[in-house]
Parts: C-alpha cells; structure tokens; sequence
C-alpha cells in the first residue's frame, strides 16, 4: 500500500532521515522501532508532507506523494495520530470526534461516531465530558479514534505509549491489533516501546540515526538478543 524507496529527508537542510526504504503491506502492521532521536517522527512527516524531502520516493497506492500538501494526504486515506495525541481539550469527547469527522455528511458521522465507540467502549462514559479531563490512556484511545473518523486506508501511529503508565501503554498498543483484525487498516507504528508493538506487528524496522538497520519479521527483531538489547531495551524474549 505504502512504499517507501531510498528516501533522504530532513528539515531544511538537516538531513535526518538516510536512503530509508521500507514497505507497507495493505492490512498489515508495519513497526519502526528505534532510539529517541532516530528519526521515526521524521519518517511520518515525511509521508504527511511535514518534512524536507531530499530525494528518493514515497508511493502510496502506486502515486508518488512526496512533498505532498498535509491535508492532501489525508484526503487520500491516510491519517496521521501525532506522537502527544492531539485533542481539543476544552471539547467534549463527542465533539472532538465530530471535530475530526469535518469531512464527512451528518450520517456518516453518526455511524463512524458509533464505530469507534464499538471500538473503544470505554468512551461511551466520557461522551460528553471535556477531553482533557480525561485520563492519559483514554486520551490516546480518543486521538485514534478521531484518527478513524477520517476513514482512513493507512494510519500512521506515532509513539502511542509516550507518558503512558506502562501497562496503560500496552493496554493502547493492543487495541491497535483490533484495528487491523476487525477493520482491516493498514497501519504504520512507530514506537520506543518495543517490545508489545513488535509482539502485535507483522513486520518490523529498526531505524537508528536515520539508517534501516534490520528488516524482517516482526517476532524476528523481537527475539534478536543483540540488536533488541542494544536498542530496545529488551533483556529477554
Ligand atoms: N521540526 C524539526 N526541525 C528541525 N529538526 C528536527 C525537527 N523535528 C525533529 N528534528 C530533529 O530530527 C532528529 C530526529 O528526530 P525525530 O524524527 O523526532 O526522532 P524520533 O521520533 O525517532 O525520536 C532529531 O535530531 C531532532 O532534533
Ligand atoms: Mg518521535
């Protein structure tokens, strides 16, 4: 669905980003782990058209995107849950998925509207309380649920465990398995936490200062004792 060719980019003109290929299947979890810093922010602006691309191609749905507008993007299908998770505080729960839904006709909204709540019950509670008395979980599971109002094709998922307690955070990764299982998305996940986003994806990169390290299965990175120690933190499998 996603291809991503020998892709240089940066922000003016700091590259971050080094000959970066990559693939991302249709229905599949596409996972790039790696340090802080390494540039996996990078990569999802890069394919939202925030970023300086240098050279080489981003290909979604066979269309070369590179340098895209933002909101072209996401006219194509693609929708981008940024790292913070970004909601309307001072909206409603309700609101915010409404906010998100901006593109869609009225019955659309409703039917998405009850999508994600089937998704995510816990928000039915919160329907119509502020989103920012939420809690740092149900906040995240609201950003991608917004996310999923745009009728998205491909999700772009950054760092979703970022201020999370750790098990709130692993709580959030798994939902993203349901994404895939039960609404067939294509989804990219970035993520610093490992070890439970390699355990639900299909296949992984290991992206470190802005260089592919390892290409492979998912389980594969996860259960290789030099590379998971020495990036990720991961002192078994
Ligand atoms: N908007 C920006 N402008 C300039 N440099 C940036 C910007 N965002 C990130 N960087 C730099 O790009 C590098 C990679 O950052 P990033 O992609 O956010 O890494 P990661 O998401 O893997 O932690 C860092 O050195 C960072 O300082
Ligand atoms: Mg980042």
């Amino acid at each position: 669905m996603l291809s991503i060719r020998n892709l240089s980019a940066g922000y003016g003109r700091l590259q971050v980003l080094f000959d970066v290929s990559l693939e991302v299947p249709a229905k599949g979890i596409t996972v790039v782990v790696g340090p802080n810093g390494a540039g996996k922010t990078t990569l999802l602006n890069s394919i939202m058209g925030n970023a300086t691309v240098f050279s080489g191609d981003v290909v979604f749905e066979g269309v070369k995107i590179q340098g895209i507008l933002p909101y072209k993007a996401a006219r194509m299908g693609i929708s981008y849950v940024p790292q913070m998770g970004n909601v309307f505080s001072d909206l409603t729960v309700m609101e915010n998925l409404h906010m998100a839904g901006y593109m869609l006709s009225s019955g659309e909204v409703k039917d998405k509207a009850a999508q994600v709540i089937g998704m995510f019950p816990v928000l039915k509670n919160f329907m119509h309380r502020k989103a920012g008395t939420l809690s740092g979980g149900e906040r995240r599971m609201l950003a991608i649920g917004m996310g999923l109002m745009r009728k998205p094709k491909l999700m772009l998922l950054d760092e979703l465990s970022t201020d999370l307690a750790p098990i709130i955070a692993k709580r959030v990764i798994t939902e993203v398995a349901r994404l895939r299982d039960e609404l067939g998305i294509t989804i990219l996940l970035v993520e610093q936490m490992a070890k439970r986003a390699l355990e639900i994806g299909d296949t992984a990169y290991l992206l470190v200062s802005g260089d592919i390290r390892f290409e492979g299965k998912a389980t594969e990175l996860l259960r290789d004792p030099e590379l998971s120690k020495l990036y990720l933190g991961i002192k078994e499998a």
